[in-house]
């Protein structure tokens, strides 16, 4: 072969070379951009979808949706583009095997209320490190010793209920709440911090969710003073533990005494933000779930009967409920426990949680772009009749057979799992024993709809009027 010949077989040979390195190259660095986005609407430049979503029940939104998309669409809210997640394989997808990929997310002025360094805004090692903490504190071997103190903190505020006058059920649900979750955190604690944190806690929840400003007197920025005061108080707290060197097994104990693998402590902030992202957590999600059940088993007279009678027994077996709950007994409510159970999955407080992509990521095809929010849509989920028949209708038979994997989440799952389930189902069962076995009640007004604050609580919080059962 002549020489310009072998040339162009090195050319042929250079470029080929070239375009395999160069293709090869882009499919490792470019694996998604064969992905096509959800199928959706993004609606108006900007605004997107937010009036739609907000004009409506965001259940009814979603789920037209899904109806029309399938398990993924995308859709724009509050200026940021979303893939929304209906099916339990995509919310397991996104919260529990890729969980790595996504990272919670929350506005900086929801940030600023609660504490920057509460575990829930955290990926990776301090999460780890706190969740274990917190975890530790609300496990089951923790709160079997709680059991007493639950049913006093309970039994104290129902009996404030008797006598027949109009209360608003959810705000007394969340004195029970509160209580309960200081309890948790701190143990025994003097009524007097106890008072200054109720204090500072209400006006912090008043404007947790009202519009963020530094304007004074705006309910924002009253919450973020009283935010102020709540970390001059847990510092007294801290400082008096820290001076006694009481060391105690509550949440508290936990925090003070662990030290991350270089032998660091946390500091007072860590702690304080810790503990109001716990109250946090704790007092309107239980507060709102044990609303619903009482209006659940108000509504149904039948359901009502079969909760009595098996927590009648348990009161005789009790003297009469002259002797307290045991651990025991809470464990063996079977037909509470599913009122329990069919109540987080029709009420679905936690209507959905958001995530944002850390990084371009596929499913099933489709991209979910990098910086997207993405929310699994627990409600829908828990709602749909391919995973629980007549979905609609109240049925804590339903759990005879237990849930597929993954349809019924009302902690959530995986790394974020709510690590206070626990907790607030044993204060489920105790609050719905001392109910039933001492009170009658009747709702008032209005029986049906739902107030998104943000939580869904039945209307006006279900105005109801309570009797002592014996006394009537
Ligand atoms: C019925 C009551 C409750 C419901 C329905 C509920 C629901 C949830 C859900 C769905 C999550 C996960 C959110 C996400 O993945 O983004 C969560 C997280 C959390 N919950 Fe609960 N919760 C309840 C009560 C409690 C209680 C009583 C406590 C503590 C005493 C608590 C403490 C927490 C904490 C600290 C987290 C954050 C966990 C983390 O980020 O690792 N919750 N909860």
């Amino acid at each position: 072969m002549e020489l310009g010949g072998i040339l162009v077989v090195y050319v042929l040979i250079f470029l080929l070379t070239l375009l395999t390195y160069v293709f090869s190259r882009r499919d490792k660095r470019e694996p998604l951009k064969s992905a096509k986005l959800p199928p959706g609407s993004m609606g108006w430049p900007y605004i997107g979808e937010t009036l739609q979503l907000f004009s409506q029940d965001p259940s009814v939104f979603f789920a037209t949706k899904q109806k029309k998309y399938g398990e993924i669409f995308k859709t724009h809210i509050l200026g940021c583009p979303c893939a929304m997640l209906a099916s339990p394989e995509a919310a397991r997808f996104v919260l529990v095997t890729q969980a790595h990929l996504f990272k919670p997310t929350y506005p900086k002025s929801k940030e600023r209320l609660i504490g920057p360094s509460a575990l829930f805004f955290h990926q990776g090692d301090y999460h780890m490190r706190l969740r274990k903490l917190v975890q530790g504190s609300l496990s089951l071997d923790a709160i079997r010793n709680l059991v007493a103190d639950i049913e006093a903190i309970t039994a104290t505020a129902l009996d404030t209920w008797a006598g027949g006058r109009v209360i608003n059920t959810f705000h007394e649900m969340k004195k029970i709440s509160f209580e309960v979750g200081i309890l948790s955190i701190f143990g025994h604690l003097e009524a007097r911090y106890t008072d200054e944190l109720k204090k500072n806690y209400s006006i912090l929840d008043k404007g947790y969710n009202s519009f963020p400003t530094n304007i004074p007197g705006t309910a924002y920025k009253k919450a973020l003073l009283a935010r102020k005061r709540l970390s001059t108080i847990l510092g007294a707290i801290i400082c008096e533990r820290k001076e006694k060197r009481l060391l105690q097994k509550d949440l508290l104990g936990s925090l003070l005494n662990s030290k991350d693998e270089k032998g660091e402590i946390l500091t007072d902030e860590q702690i304080a933000d810790n503990i109001i992202g716990v109250l946090f957590a704790a007092q309107d999600t239980t507060a709102s779930v044990m609303t619903w059940i009482l209006k659940y088993i108000h509504d149904d007279p039948k359901l009502l009967e079969a909760v009595k009678a098996e927590q009648n027994a348990i009161r005789e077996s009790n003297d009469g409920g002259s002797q307290p709950l045991t651990w025991n007994q809470t464990r063996n409510m079977p037909i509470t426990c599913k009122v329990v159970l069919e109540s987080l999955r029709m009420a679905s407080i936690i209507s959905f949680t958001y995530r944002e992509a850390v990084a371009d990521v596929e499913y099933k095809g489709y991209l979910i772009p990098k910086g997207w929010k993405v929310l699994p849509l627990f409600r829908n989920i828990h709602h749909s009749p391919e995973f629980f028949v007549d979905p609609q209708k109240f049925d804590p038979t339903r759990y005879e057979v237990a849930p597929k994997p993954y349809t019924l989440m009302p902690f959530g799952s995986g790394v974020h799992a709510c690590p206070g389930n626990e907790l607030a189902k044993l204060e489920m069962l105790i609050m719905t024993h001392h109910l039933v076995t001492k009170f009658r009640w009747e709702v008032v007004g209005s029986q049906s709809g739902i107030q998104y604050g943000p939580f869904p609580v039945p209307v006006n919080g279900l105005p109801a009027r309570f009797w002592i059962e014996s006394s009537s």
